[in-house]
Protein backbone atom coordinates (compact mmCIF):
# COMPACT_ATOMS: atom_id res chain seq x y z
CA UNK A 1 0.00 0.00 0.00
CA UNK A 2 1.12 3.76 -1.04
CA UNK A 3 2.27 5.30 2.63
CA UNK A 4 0.09 8.60 1.95
CA UNK A 5 3.19 10.87 3.30
CA UNK A 6 5.87 9.66 0.51
CA UNK A 7 3.57 9.33 -2.03
CA UNK A 8 1.96 13.32 -1.81
CA UNK A 9 5.92 13.67 -1.61
CA UNK A 10 6.80 11.61 -5.01
CA UNK A 11 3.38 13.18 -6.54
CA UNK A 12 4.56 16.50 -5.61
CA UNK A 13 8.44 16.05 -7.02
CA UNK A 14 6.39 14.42 -10.57
CA UNK A 15 4.35 18.10 -10.76
CA UNK A 16 7.83 19.97 -10.12
CA UNK A 17 9.23 17.91 -12.78
CA UNK A 18 6.76 19.24 -15.89
CA UNK A 19 8.12 22.22 -17.21
CA UNK A 20 4.94 23.24 -18.85
CA UNK A 21 1.08 21.67 -18.52
CA UNK A 22 -2.31 22.73 -20.28
CA UNK A 23 -4.87 21.85 -17.04
CA UNK A 24 -8.00 20.79 -18.60
CA UNK A 25 -8.33 23.35 -20.47
CA UNK A 26 -11.04 23.87 -22.61
CA UNK A 27 -11.96 26.76 -25.56
CA UNK A 28 -14.61 28.20 -26.67
CA UNK A 29 -15.39 30.55 -29.61
CA UNK A 30 -18.37 32.29 -30.21
CA UNK A 31 -19.17 33.18 -33.54
CA UNK A 32 -21.80 34.76 -35.95
CA UNK A 33 -23.34 32.74 -38.45
CA UNK A 34 -25.84 33.95 -41.15
CA UNK A 35 -28.82 36.44 -39.65
CA UNK A 36 -26.62 37.60 -36.66
CA UNK A 37 -27.82 34.23 -34.64
CA UNK A 38 -24.33 33.19 -32.33
CA UNK A 39 -22.90 29.86 -32.22
CA UNK A 40 -20.17 28.46 -29.91
CA UNK A 41 -17.50 26.29 -31.51
CA UNK A 42 -15.91 23.82 -28.99
CA UNK A 43 -12.80 23.76 -30.30
CA UNK A 44 -10.86 22.48 -27.08
CA UNK A 45 -12.51 21.04 -24.37
CA UNK A 46 -10.76 19.65 -20.92
CA UNK A 47 -7.51 18.91 -22.73
CA UNK A 48 -4.24 18.04 -20.29
CA UNK A 49 -0.82 18.02 -21.86
CA UNK A 50 2.41 17.98 -19.21
CA UNK A 51 5.78 18.50 -21.06
CA UNK A 52 8.94 17.44 -18.97
CA UNK A 53 12.34 19.06 -19.83
CA UNK A 54 14.24 17.20 -22.79
CA UNK A 55 10.95 15.13 -23.47
CA UNK A 56 9.05 15.21 -26.97
CA UNK A 57 5.42 14.29 -27.37
CA UNK A 58 3.56 14.29 -30.29
CA UNK A 59 -0.30 15.62 -30.66
CA UNK A 60 -1.96 13.76 -33.24
CA UNK A 61 -5.51 13.82 -34.79
CA UNK A 62 -7.10 15.38 -38.17
CA UNK A 63 -7.88 18.51 -39.22
CA UNK A 64 -9.93 20.65 -37.14
CA UNK A 65 -9.88 18.24 -34.12
CA UNK A 66 -8.32 21.50 -32.02
CA UNK A 67 -4.61 20.85 -32.39
CA UNK A 68 -3.45 24.48 -33.04
CA UNK A 69 -5.92 25.88 -30.29
CA UNK A 70 -4.02 23.63 -28.02
CA UNK A 71 -0.87 25.22 -29.01
CA UNK A 72 -2.04 28.59 -29.09
CA UNK A 73 -3.25 28.61 -25.50
CA UNK A 74 -0.03 27.08 -24.47
CA UNK A 75 1.88 29.85 -26.09
CA UNK A 76 -0.90 32.22 -24.50
CA UNK A 77 -2.00 33.40 -27.89
CA UNK A 78 -5.56 32.34 -26.49
CA UNK A 79 -6.90 32.42 -23.10
CA UNK A 80 -8.61 29.55 -22.11
CA UNK A 81 -12.07 29.86 -21.51
CA UNK A 82 -11.64 27.16 -18.28
CA UNK A 83 -8.65 25.53 -16.70
CA UNK A 84 -4.74 27.29 -17.05
CA UNK A 85 -1.29 26.78 -18.06
CA UNK A 86 0.79 26.15 -15.93
CA UNK A 87 4.52 26.62 -16.44
CA UNK A 88 7.01 25.32 -14.16
CA UNK A 89 3.91 24.30 -11.24
CA UNK A 90 2.85 28.06 -11.52
CA UNK A 91 -0.50 29.07 -12.82
CA UNK A 92 0.76 32.27 -14.90
CA UNK A 93 -0.67 35.26 -14.81
CA UNK A 94 -2.05 37.65 -17.83
CA UNK A 95 0.11 40.83 -16.86
CA UNK A 96 1.96 41.83 -19.92
CA UNK A 97 5.34 41.44 -18.25
CA UNK A 98 4.83 38.13 -17.11
CA UNK A 99 4.02 37.57 -20.70
CA UNK A 100 6.93 38.66 -22.72
CA UNK A 101 8.73 36.56 -19.51
CA UNK A 102 6.57 33.68 -20.17
CA UNK A 103 7.67 34.19 -23.97
CA UNK A 104 11.47 33.81 -23.30
CA UNK A 105 10.40 30.13 -21.77
CA UNK A 106 7.88 29.18 -24.52
CA UNK A 107 8.13 29.88 -27.94
CA UNK A 108 5.89 28.96 -30.80
CA UNK A 109 6.69 27.71 -34.11
CA UNK A 110 4.04 28.01 -37.11
CA UNK A 111 3.65 25.69 -39.78
CA UNK A 112 4.29 28.77 -42.46
CA UNK A 113 7.99 29.80 -42.09
CA UNK A 114 7.81 32.62 -45.06
CA UNK A 115 4.62 34.23 -42.55
CA UNK A 116 6.57 34.56 -39.76
CA UNK A 117 9.71 36.55 -41.05
CA UNK A 118 9.62 39.73 -41.25
CA UNK A 119 10.32 39.91 -45.80
CA UNK A 120 11.66 43.03 -45.35
CA UNK A 121 14.31 42.95 -43.41
CA UNK A 122 17.22 40.57 -43.74
CA UNK A 123 17.89 37.47 -41.59
CA UNK A 124 20.45 39.31 -39.61
CA UNK A 125 17.55 41.81 -38.27
CA UNK A 126 15.02 38.68 -37.89
CA UNK A 127 17.45 37.49 -35.22
CA UNK A 128 18.59 40.67 -34.05
CA UNK A 129 15.25 41.34 -33.39
CA UNK A 130 14.48 38.82 -31.29
CA UNK A 131 17.60 39.31 -29.55
CA UNK A 132 17.12 42.90 -28.35
CA UNK A 133 13.21 42.15 -27.04
CA UNK A 134 14.64 39.02 -25.11
CA UNK A 135 18.23 39.39 -24.13
CA UNK A 136 18.28 43.14 -23.62
CA UNK A 137 22.11 42.55 -21.34
CA UNK A 138 23.67 41.77 -24.88
CA UNK A 139 25.64 44.67 -26.71
CA UNK A 140 26.12 44.67 -30.00
CA UNK A 141 28.73 42.38 -30.17
CA UNK A 142 27.50 40.00 -28.14
CA UNK A 143 24.19 39.98 -30.40
CA UNK A 144 26.51 39.45 -33.17
CA UNK A 145 28.16 36.50 -31.60
CA UNK A 146 24.87 35.00 -30.83
CA UNK A 147 23.84 35.33 -34.58
CA UNK A 148 26.23 33.36 -35.55
CA UNK A 149 26.00 30.90 -33.31
CA UNK A 150 22.36 30.37 -33.37
CA UNK A 151 22.91 30.03 -37.21
CA UNK A 152 25.70 27.27 -36.44
CA UNK A 153 22.98 25.75 -34.58
CA UNK A 154 20.57 25.72 -37.44
CA UNK A 155 22.98 24.84 -39.86
CA UNK A 156 23.17 27.36 -42.02
CA UNK A 157 26.72 28.11 -42.32
CA UNK A 158 28.55 30.01 -43.77
CA UNK A 159 26.75 32.47 -41.25
CA UNK A 160 27.72 35.70 -42.76
CA UNK A 161 26.15 34.61 -46.19
CA UNK A 162 22.45 33.60 -44.57
CA UNK A 163 22.70 36.58 -41.95
CA UNK A 164 22.80 38.93 -45.09
CA UNK A 165 20.04 37.10 -47.33
CA UNK A 166 16.46 38.16 -47.42
CA UNK A 167 13.77 35.44 -46.57
CA UNK A 168 12.86 35.05 -50.29
CA UNK A 169 16.36 33.88 -51.08
CA UNK A 170 15.92 31.14 -48.90
CA UNK A 171 14.23 28.24 -49.15
CA UNK A 172 11.36 26.72 -47.82
CA UNK A 173 13.77 24.30 -45.42
CA UNK A 174 16.34 27.09 -44.91
CA UNK A 175 13.44 29.28 -43.83
CA UNK A 176 12.04 27.39 -41.57
CA UNK A 177 15.67 26.93 -39.91
CA UNK A 178 15.75 30.13 -39.32
CA UNK A 179 12.36 30.59 -37.19
CA UNK A 180 14.05 27.75 -35.26
CA UNK A 181 16.94 29.85 -34.93
CA UNK A 182 15.07 33.67 -33.92
CA UNK A 183 12.60 30.93 -31.75
CA UNK A 184 16.48 29.23 -30.14
CA UNK A 185 17.04 32.91 -29.66
CA UNK A 186 15.33 33.65 -26.59
CA UNK A 187 16.75 30.13 -24.69
CA UNK A 188 13.59 29.19 -24.57
CA UNK A 189 12.86 26.26 -22.40
CA UNK A 190 9.61 24.84 -24.37
CA UNK A 191 9.37 25.06 -28.40
CA UNK A 192 5.70 24.15 -29.19
CA UNK A 193 5.70 22.81 -33.48
CA UNK A 194 2.44 23.55 -35.46
CA UNK A 195 2.92 21.13 -37.84
CA UNK A 196 6.79 22.72 -38.47
CA UNK A 197 7.69 20.56 -41.33
CA UNK A 198 4.03 19.92 -43.30
CA UNK A 199 4.72 22.73 -45.35
CA UNK A 200 8.26 21.91 -46.32
CA UNK A 201 9.49 19.53 -49.62
CA UNK A 202 9.43 15.89 -48.41
CA UNK A 203 13.30 15.83 -49.15
CA UNK A 204 14.37 18.17 -46.80
CA UNK A 205 11.37 17.53 -43.76
CA UNK A 206 13.58 14.28 -41.91
CA UNK A 207 16.21 16.91 -41.69
CA UNK A 208 14.11 19.30 -39.96
CA UNK A 209 12.70 16.34 -37.54
CA UNK A 210 16.65 15.14 -36.94
CA UNK A 211 17.38 19.12 -36.08
CA UNK A 212 14.53 19.06 -33.69
CA UNK A 213 15.78 15.87 -31.97
CA UNK A 214 19.04 17.20 -31.80
CA UNK A 215 17.68 20.25 -29.93
CA UNK A 216 15.73 18.41 -27.56
CA UNK A 217 19.55 15.79 -26.79
CA UNK A 218 21.63 19.27 -27.20
CA UNK A 219 19.59 21.80 -24.87
CA UNK A 220 17.00 19.66 -23.16
CA UNK A 221 14.15 21.21 -24.85
CA UNK A 222 10.62 19.92 -24.24
CA UNK A 223 8.87 20.20 -27.49
CA UNK A 224 5.60 19.82 -28.19
CA UNK A 225 5.71 18.29 -32.03
CA UNK A 226 1.79 18.80 -33.31
CA UNK A 227 1.25 17.22 -36.60
CA UNK A 228 -1.72 15.54 -38.67
CA UNK A 229 0.79 12.57 -39.51
CA UNK A 230 1.24 9.89 -36.80
CA UNK A 231 4.47 8.23 -39.05
CA UNK A 232 6.22 11.09 -38.25
CA UNK A 233 5.29 11.35 -34.45
CA UNK A 234 6.26 7.70 -34.80
CA UNK A 235 9.80 8.65 -35.81
CA UNK A 236 10.64 11.95 -33.78
CA UNK A 237 8.51 11.85 -30.50
CA UNK A 238 8.92 9.63 -26.83
CA UNK A 239 4.88 9.94 -26.01
CA UNK A 240 1.97 10.31 -28.43
CA UNK A 241 -1.30 12.21 -27.58
CA UNK A 242 -4.36 11.87 -29.50
CA UNK A 243 -7.28 14.45 -29.83
CA UNK A 244 -10.42 13.97 -32.10
CA UNK A 245 -12.95 16.45 -32.30
CA UNK A 246 -11.65 18.83 -29.39
CA UNK A 247 -10.91 16.31 -26.98
CA UNK A 248 -8.14 14.22 -25.66
CA UNK A 249 -9.38 10.47 -26.56
CA UNK A 250 -5.61 8.67 -26.01
CA UNK A 251 -2.15 9.61 -24.54
CA UNK A 252 0.70 7.27 -23.42
CA UNK A 253 4.27 6.34 -24.30
CA UNK A 254 5.21 6.15 -27.76
CA UNK A 255 5.73 2.46 -28.36
CA UNK A 256 2.64 1.12 -26.20
CA UNK A 257 0.05 3.85 -28.17
CA UNK A 258 1.51 2.72 -31.48
CA UNK A 259 1.88 -1.24 -31.01
CA UNK A 260 -1.59 -1.33 -28.55
CA UNK A 261 -3.65 1.37 -29.37
CA UNK A 262 -6.51 1.65 -26.59
CA UNK A 263 -8.93 3.74 -28.28
CA UNK A 264 -10.67 2.92 -31.47
CA UNK A 265 -9.82 5.92 -33.00
CA UNK A 266 -6.04 5.90 -32.24
CA UNK A 267 -6.21 2.41 -33.88
CA UNK A 268 -7.90 4.00 -37.18
CA UNK A 269 -5.18 6.65 -37.48
CA UNK A 270 -2.21 4.02 -37.00
CA UNK A 271 -3.55 1.41 -38.94
CA UNK A 272 -3.99 4.30 -42.21
CA UNK A 273 -0.75 5.32 -41.32
CA UNK A 274 2.40 3.99 -43.54
CA UNK A 275 3.91 0.78 -42.44
CA UNK A 276 6.84 1.33 -40.66
CA UNK A 277 8.82 -1.62 -41.51
CA UNK A 278 9.82 0.34 -44.74
CA UNK A 279 12.19 2.27 -42.94
CA UNK A 280 12.77 6.21 -42.34
CA UNK A 281 14.41 5.85 -45.89
CA UNK A 282 11.27 5.72 -47.33
CA UNK A 283 10.69 9.28 -47.03
CA UNK A 284 7.27 9.35 -48.95
CA UNK A 285 5.69 7.23 -46.96
CA UNK A 286 6.55 8.69 -44.02
CA UNK A 287 5.31 11.40 -44.49
CA UNK A 288 2.40 10.08 -46.37
CA UNK A 289 -0.74 11.68 -44.84
CA UNK A 290 -3.72 10.33 -43.09
CA UNK A 291 -5.78 12.45 -44.68
CA UNK A 292 -7.80 10.29 -46.09
CA UNK A 293 -9.76 9.53 -42.88
CA UNK A 294 -13.08 11.75 -43.79
CA UNK A 295 -14.23 14.80 -42.10
CA UNK A 296 -14.47 15.21 -38.36
CA UNK A 297 -17.98 16.25 -37.03
CA UNK A 298 -19.17 19.57 -36.46
CA UNK A 299 -17.79 21.12 -32.89
CA UNK A 300 -20.50 23.24 -32.74
CA UNK A 301 -23.20 20.73 -32.62
CA UNK A 302 -21.06 17.53 -31.40
CA UNK A 303 -22.18 14.31 -31.28
CA UNK A 304 -23.66 13.10 -27.70
CA UNK A 305 -22.00 11.08 -25.70
CA UNK A 306 -18.57 9.66 -26.85
CA UNK A 307 -17.80 12.12 -29.93
CA UNK A 308 -16.42 9.54 -32.17
CA UNK A 309 -19.37 7.21 -31.35
CA UNK A 310 -20.53 7.69 -35.57
CA UNK A 311 -17.78 6.50 -37.16
CA UNK A 312 -16.89 3.89 -34.52
CA UNK A 313 -17.04 0.38 -35.12
CA UNK A 314 -17.02 -0.64 -31.71
CA UNK A 315 -19.75 1.81 -30.97
CA UNK A 316 -22.47 0.21 -27.78
CA UNK A 317 -25.82 1.85 -27.10
CA UNK A 318 -23.80 4.10 -24.33
CA UNK A 319 -21.64 5.55 -26.30
CA UNK A 320 -24.29 7.90 -28.27
CA UNK A 321 -25.25 8.74 -24.46
CA UNK A 322 -22.71 9.21 -22.22
CA UNK A 323 -19.15 10.45 -22.56
CA UNK A 324 -16.78 7.97 -21.32
CA UNK A 325 -14.68 8.37 -18.53
CA UNK A 326 -10.96 7.70 -18.91
CA UNK A 327 -9.12 4.39 -18.20
CA UNK A 328 -5.88 4.49 -16.44
CA UNK A 329 -3.62 1.77 -17.99
CA UNK A 330 -0.60 2.28 -16.19
CA UNK A 331 2.95 3.71 -17.35
CA UNK A 332 1.09 7.23 -17.88
CA UNK A 333 -1.16 5.47 -20.49
CA UNK A 334 -4.56 6.51 -20.23
CA UNK A 335 -7.59 6.13 -23.20
CA UNK A 336 -11.23 7.33 -23.02
CA UNK A 337 -13.35 4.83 -24.09
CA UNK A 338 -16.40 2.17 -22.64
CA UNK A 339 -14.41 -0.36 -24.34
CA UNK A 340 -12.29 -0.51 -20.90
CA UNK A 341 -15.36 -0.12 -18.57
CA UNK A 342 -17.48 -2.72 -20.26
CA UNK A 343 -14.26 -5.47 -20.49
CA UNK A 344 -13.95 -5.34 -24.25
CA UNK A 345 -10.60 -3.53 -24.44
CA UNK A 346 -9.20 -6.90 -25.63
CA UNK A 347 -11.06 -6.78 -28.86
CA UNK A 348 -9.23 -3.97 -30.23
CA UNK A 349 -6.03 -6.23 -30.28
CA UNK A 350 -8.15 -9.18 -31.91
CA UNK A 351 -9.21 -6.96 -35.35
CA UNK A 352 -8.29 -4.26 -37.45
CA UNK A 353 -10.54 -1.46 -38.23
CA UNK A 354 -11.35 -2.04 -41.39
CA UNK A 355 -12.79 -5.20 -40.28
CA UNK A 356 -14.82 -4.31 -37.60
CA UNK A 357 -16.06 -1.61 -40.01
CA UNK A 358 -16.85 -4.50 -42.48
CA UNK A 359 -18.55 -7.04 -39.68
CA UNK A 360 -20.94 -4.12 -38.06
CA UNK A 361 -21.88 -3.15 -41.60
CA UNK A 362 -22.71 -6.68 -42.03
CA UNK A 363 -24.89 -7.04 -38.26
CA UNK A 364 -26.55 -3.41 -39.06
CA UNK A 365 -27.51 -5.08 -42.75
CA UNK A 366 -28.52 -8.26 -41.22
CA UNK A 367 -30.85 -6.36 -38.52
CA UNK A 368 -32.64 -4.35 -41.27
N1 LIG B 1 -10.56 32.02 -33.90
C1 LIG B 1 -11.48 31.08 -34.12
N2 LIG B 1 -12.79 31.39 -34.17
C2 LIG B 1 -13.72 30.43 -34.37
N3 LIG B 1 -13.45 29.12 -34.54
C3 LIG B 1 -12.16 28.76 -34.51
C4 LIG B 1 -11.11 29.71 -34.30
N4 LIG B 1 -9.92 29.04 -34.31
C5 LIG B 1 -10.22 27.74 -34.52
N5 LIG B 1 -11.56 27.58 -34.64
C6 LIG B 1 -12.26 26.30 -34.85
O1 LIG B 1 -11.83 25.42 -33.84
C7 LIG B 1 -11.75 24.10 -34.34
C8 LIG B 1 -10.36 23.55 -34.09
O2 LIG B 1 -9.46 24.23 -34.95
P1 LIG B 1 -7.90 24.03 -34.89
O3 LIG B 1 -7.32 25.00 -35.87
O4 LIG B 1 -7.45 24.13 -33.50
O5 LIG B 1 -7.73 22.54 -35.43
P2 LIG B 1 -6.42 21.77 -35.88
O6 LIG B 1 -6.47 20.44 -35.22
O7 LIG B 1 -5.23 22.62 -35.65
O8 LIG B 1 -6.66 21.58 -37.44
P3 LIG B 1 -5.58 21.53 -38.64
O9 LIG B 1 -4.98 20.16 -38.55
O10 LIG B 1 -6.42 21.71 -39.87
O11 LIG B 1 -4.59 22.62 -38.44
C9 LIG B 1 -12.13 24.17 -35.82
O12 LIG B 1 -13.50 23.85 -35.92
C10 LIG B 1 -11.89 25.61 -36.16
O13 LIG B 1 -12.75 26.03 -37.21
S1 LIG C 1 -16.57 5.01 -26.31
FE1 LIG C 1 -17.72 3.74 -27.72
S2 LIG C 1 -17.93 4.96 -29.61
FE2 LIG C 1 -16.33 5.88 -28.35
S3 LIG C 1 -14.49 5.02 -29.12
FE3 LIG C 1 -15.09 3.74 -27.39
S4 LIG C 1 -16.36 2.10 -28.28
FE4 LIG C 1 -16.13 3.70 -29.84
MG1 LIG D 1 -3.74 23.37 -36.90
Amino acid sequence: MRNPDTADAADAAQESAYVLEAREVTKHFTVRGALGRTSVVRAVEQATVRLKPGQILALVGESGSGKTTLARMLARFHEPTEGEIVLRGEPVSGSRRARRAYHSEVQLIFQDPFGSLNPLHRVRYNLERALRLHQPQLDRAGRERRITELLERVSLTPTDEFAAKFPHELSGGQRQRVVIARALAVEPKVLLGDEPISMLDVSIRLEMLNLLQRLRTEDGLALLYITHDIASARYLCDEIAVMYAGQMVESGPKEEVIAAPQHPYTKLLIESSPDPERGVDDREALFAGADELGEPPSLIDPPTGCRFHPRCPFAMPECREQAPPRTELGNGHWAMCWLHTKGRAGELAGTTHAEATAARRRTLEGAS
